[in-house]
């Protein structure tokens, strides 16, 4: 397969510019994760130690496969939100490998509001599930939690998709025979009890486990009755009265290798239809795209120069790469996987849209998995474009990356904007997994296009003509609004995409996320009408 044979030097001044601004992009975002992850109040951090409770990330690293990679989802969820009161939205989930299985945790983290369910946790621990669900990935809840964040009842109690819906999940996974594996490290409150309650098999801690559908306060309150918590719901009572729980461990650590064990028997044989490769480095460095991606984001540059620094040995074989060349699609591998890339490198035309369709058809035909490189500000407009009938080849993209059988796999590299988002596969289109740079940015148009926009409008229908000071007073605040809100933390915090990845590390995280696709049968399904 041809090599790519990248046109840049690496010792140019340019590219020294943008290696040092990317890579202290890169670090920032170490840095907030690392603040996240850590950050607590040293009182909280000793309750939880002197209780022998590991912290939620080491929870996960215990039950994992030693020195495997994790990867972890939505770091960022509600940054900047709930006063800042609530880092990761108080739940970690992710990727790892236990026993040779990749595997989803989702672990409440008790640091966090004692592990309460915020609206963002709601949503983060839904999205862990529909990612379980599609991947047919065994779950495993590390649950230690105090139910619903009661202040926020109203956002996460009553609508679908709110708390109930975690457990009519657990039941509908369980259904399909994705494995559901429940570890009691702390309490599981209300609603919460349901976590192991519903769960495949579940693990309960001597003492610091507890489940009941109401606590020792609610039951004083209701029938004047006085119980410990042990008493109510405690590690003995479930696994030797009540049933609710099969294992007792005598702690923390006990529980954690009992989940290890449960995986080990759940008798899981990964099947799918590709021909693996032998893995292999770029043969240009992942670091370089630092120096690739420029420092001003409107700037264009070569996509063929990120796709070397991503798959294996930079080798790419392009596909219809002498025509309509704003679209750049061919085959490659990624740690040994064969993929089929669709990436930008300008302005979606009409022949950019059709080629992508022909090759999206192709991977659909091959059942080859496809990798979305998003960097796009739209589609072309005008009235030549529109008359040469520009939407209805869009369309035809639309159609294919909407039906096409294959798992898809999105990664914004830049921009992402407008009818782009759609065509090249943007959160509605369900990828599997949507990952971010930090350079990138998302809105429904750029901020001065949304000025621009409003301020003709507003123009039209003033009585005078309007003087450079007012416009430039009406558009700021739309400036301002776009530029805070484009941002890939702001986009993250909401869970539009399931992390900010950094772009030396991209390879490694695509490949776990893509070799996880691989647990679920094969999709089926056909296309609907290509409007001709
Ligand atoms: N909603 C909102 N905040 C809650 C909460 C809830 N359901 N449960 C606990 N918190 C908050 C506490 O106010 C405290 O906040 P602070 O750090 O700002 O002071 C923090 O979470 C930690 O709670 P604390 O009780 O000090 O920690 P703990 O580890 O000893 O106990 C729980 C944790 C969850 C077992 C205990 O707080 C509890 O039983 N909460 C009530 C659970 C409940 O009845 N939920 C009903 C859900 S429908």
């Amino acid at each position: 397969m041809r090599v790519i044979s990248s046109k840049l030097n690496p010792n140019s001044p340019e590219f020294k510019e943008n290696y040092q601004h990317h890579e202290q992009l890169a670090q920032q975002l170490h840095d907030e994760q690392n603040k996240i992850a850590h950050e607590r109040n040293v009182k909280t951090l000793e309750r939880q130690k002197k209780r022998g409770k590991l912290l939620a990330r080491e929870r996960i690293e215990a039950v994992m496969d030693p020195d495997t990679p994790f990867l972890e989802l939505s770091s960022l969820a509600a940054y900047g939100m709930y006063k800042d009161e609530a880092p990761s939205a108080g739940i970690v989930t992710g990727i790892g490998r236990v026993q040779g299985q990749e595997v989803m945790f989702i672990a409440n983290d008790p640091t966090v509001k004692g592990g309460t369910y915020f609206p963002l946790t709601v949503k983060k621990h839904l999205r862990a599930q529909t990612i379980a669900e599609e991947n047919h990935l065994p779950c495993v809840y590390l649950v230690d939690s105090g139910g619903a964040f009661l202040p926020l009842q109203d956002e996460v109690f009553p609508d679908r998709d709110h708390f109930g819906r975690i457990f009519y999940n657990i039941a509908c996974m369980s259904a399909k025979k994705i494995p559901q594996l429940a570890g009691v490290l702390g309490s599981c409150t209300a609603g919460g009890a349901y976590i192991p309650a519903m769960a495949d098999e579940t693990v309960i801690v001597k003492e610091n486990g507890t489940i009941f559908l109401a606590g020792p306060p609610l039951v004083k309150a209701a029938t004047g009755a006085d119980v410990t918590a042990e008493e109510l719901g405690g590690a003995d009572v479930h696994t030797r009265i009540s049933g609710v729980a099969d294992h007792f461990a005598e702690n923390e650590p006990q529980a954690l290798e009992w989940l290890r064990e449960m995986i080990f028997h759940l008798n899981h044989k990964k099947e799918h239809p590709l021909q693996i490769q032998t893995p292999e480095d770029p043969q240009y460095d992942p670091k370089e795209l630092f120096g690739v991606l420029p420092k001003d984001s409107k700037q264009a540059y070569q996509v063929h120069e990120v796709i070397a620094r991503l798959v294996d040995g930079s080798r790419f074989a392009e596909f219809k790469s002498r025509y309509a060349t704003t679209m750049v699609c061919g085959f490659a591998h990624l740690m040994g996987i064969p993929i089929g890339i669709v990436a930008n490198n300008g302005l979606l035309f009409r022949e950019s849209s059709l080629k992508a369709a022909h090759f999206i058809e192709l991977c659909g035909q091959r059942k080859i998995p496809l990798l979305f490189l998003q960097n796009i500000t739209g589609f072309m407009v005008g009235k030549d474009y529109e008359n040469g009938g520009i939407a209805k080849d869009g369309a035809k993209l639309v159609t294919a990356v909407s039906n096409v059988p294959v798992p898809k796999f999105t990664l914004i590299i830049g921009g992402s904007h407008g009818a782009g988002n759609y065509a090249m596969c943007g959160r509605g289109y369900d990828p599997r997994f949507l990952f971010t740079w930090p350079n990138s940015r998302i809105s429904v148009m750029g901020g001065e296009q949304a000025a621009n926009v409003l301020w003709t409008v507003r123009a039209a229908n003033l009585d005078h003509e309007p003087t450079p000071e007012e416009e430039a007073e009406f558009k700021q605040p739309t400036l301002d609004k776009y530029e805070h809100e484009s941002s890939p933390y702001y986009a993250s915090a909401r869970l539009w995409d399931d992390g900010i990845l950094d772009p030396s590390q991209t390879r490694t995280a695509l490949a776990l996320a893509i070799s996880s696709s691989l647990n679920a049968p094969w999709p089926e399904g056909g296309y609907g009408t290509f409007r001709m």
